[in-house]
C-alpha cells in the first residue's frame, strides 16, 4: 500500500475542524444564505473522513445524498465506517480527482481546505464546475493563511513577537509561485470562479473566534488547548539548521530564516494551557450558481 501523507493526518483532521465554524453558522448557511428547500446530491471534493458530510447532511432537507472522493485509502475507509450507522445515503469514492472522470449530475459541489493542495487549482476548479448540473451550485471553504497568521492574540505578548506578517505574506507567494499551491486560496476564488463563467458569487468568513480563556473548565481548556497544538500554534520548531535551511530552500535569506525560527521558538515557548489566547481561522466560503 502506498504510504500517503493524509492518511496519517486524520487526528490533525479530526482534532481540528471544529476551530473555523459554530454549527449555528452552518445551519445559517444552509437555510437563510444558500436556502437549500429541496433534497439534494452533494460532491465533496477531497472529502478526507467526511467532514463536510457530517456537517451538512443533518442541516440539509430529507433525502439528500452525499458522495466524497479522497485519495487517502486509510481516509475512505474511516469514512465508510463513520457513515455506516448514520441514517444518511453516503457513497465514498477512493480516487485520485485530478484523474477520475465525472457525470454532470451532481447539484452542488463543495470542498474543504482542498484546492490549496492541488498545484494546479483553476483546473480543479473547472473539474468541480462540471460536475455539476445546470443551476448547479459551486462551494467552495478554502484558506486565507496571511489573514489566519494575523488573526491571532497571546496575552501579554506584541503579536509582532511571535508572528513576523510581513515574512510569511512574501514566504506564502514565493511557495505559490514555485508549486502552484496556494494556502491563500480562499481570497482569490471569487474571481477565479468569475473567470470561469460561475454566476451569483459571494464570499463569506468563517464565523468562529477560539478563545482559550485560562478560567474555563480544565476538560475544555484541555480540549481547545489540544485542537489549537493540533493546528500548528506554538508548534515546537525543528532543530535550528534544519528549520533554518528548509526556509532559505523557500526563498527566505538567511537572516529572515533566522529570525523566523526565534519567532516560532518564543511563540512555542510562551504558548501554554493556562495562556490567554485567541484565535479565529477566518477562512473563506465561497460559491456560485453553473449556468450550462
Ligand atoms: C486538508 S485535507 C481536508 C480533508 C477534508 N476536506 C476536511 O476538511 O476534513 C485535504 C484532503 O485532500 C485530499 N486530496 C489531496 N489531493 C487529492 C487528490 N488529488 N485527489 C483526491 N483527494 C486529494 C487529501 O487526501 C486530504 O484528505
Amino acid at each position: 500500500m502506498e504510504d500517503y501523507y493524509w492518511d496519517h493526518k486524520l487526528d490533525y483532521l479530526k482534532n481540528t475542524r471544529d476551530l473555523y465554524y459554530n454549527d449555528d453558522y452552518l445551519g445559517f448557511l444552509v437555510n437563510s444564505v444558500w436556502k437549500i428547500s429541496k433534497p439534494v446530491h452533494i460532491i465533496d471534493f477531497g472529502c478526507g473522513y467526511g467532514y463536510l458530510g457530517l456537517k451538512l447532511l443533518p442541516l440539509l432537507p430529507l433525502g439528500s445524498r452525499y458522495t466524497g472522493i479522497d485519495k487517502g485509502q486509510q481516509l475512505i475507509h474511516t469514512a465508510k465506517s463513520l457513515f455506516q450507522d448514520l441514517p444518511y445515503e453516503a457513497e465514498f469514492i477512493e480516487a485520485d480527482s485530478t484523474e477520475i472522470e465525472l457525470e454532470s449530475k451532481y447539484d452542488i459541489a463543495v470542498c474543504h481546505a482542498f484546492l490549496l493542495h492541488m498545484a494546479d487549482p483553476i483546473k480543479m476548479l473547472q473539474k468541480m464546475i462540471h460536475s455539476v448540473i445546470d443551476e448547479g451550485n459551486i462551494i467552495c471553504f478554502e484558506p486565507h493563511w496571511i489573514s489566519n497568521m494575523s488573526s491571532y492574540n497571546l496575552n501579554k505578548h506584541d503579536q509582532s513577537e511571535i508572528i513576523q506578517l510581513g515574512f510569511l505574506q512574501k514566504l506564502f507567494e514565493e511557495d505559490t509561485k514555485r508549486n502552484g499551491k496556494d494556502g491563500n486560496i480562499g481570497i482569490k476564488l471569487p474571481t477565479y470562479m468569475s473567470e470561469l463563467g460561475v454566476k451569483n458569487i459571494d464570499c463569506r468568513v468563517s464565523d468562529k473566534v477560539n478563545f482559550l480563556d485560562s478560567n474555563i473548565n480544565e476538560t475544555d481548556k484541555q480540549r481547545l488547548y489540544d485542537s489549537l497544538k493540533e493546528e500548528g500554534l506554538g508548534a515546537v520548531s525543528t532543530e535550528r539548521n534544519e528549520f533554518i535551511e528548509n526556509l532559505i530552500n523557500r526563498g527566505a535569506t538567511f537572516t529572515e530564516a533566522q529570525d523566523q525560527y526565534e519567532a516560532e521558538l518564543r511563540f512555542s515557548k510562551a504558548f501554554n494551557i493556562n495562556s490567554s489566547l485567541i484565535y479565529a481561522p477566518s477562512m473563506k466560503i465561497t460559491f456560485g450558481v453553473v449556468k450550462k
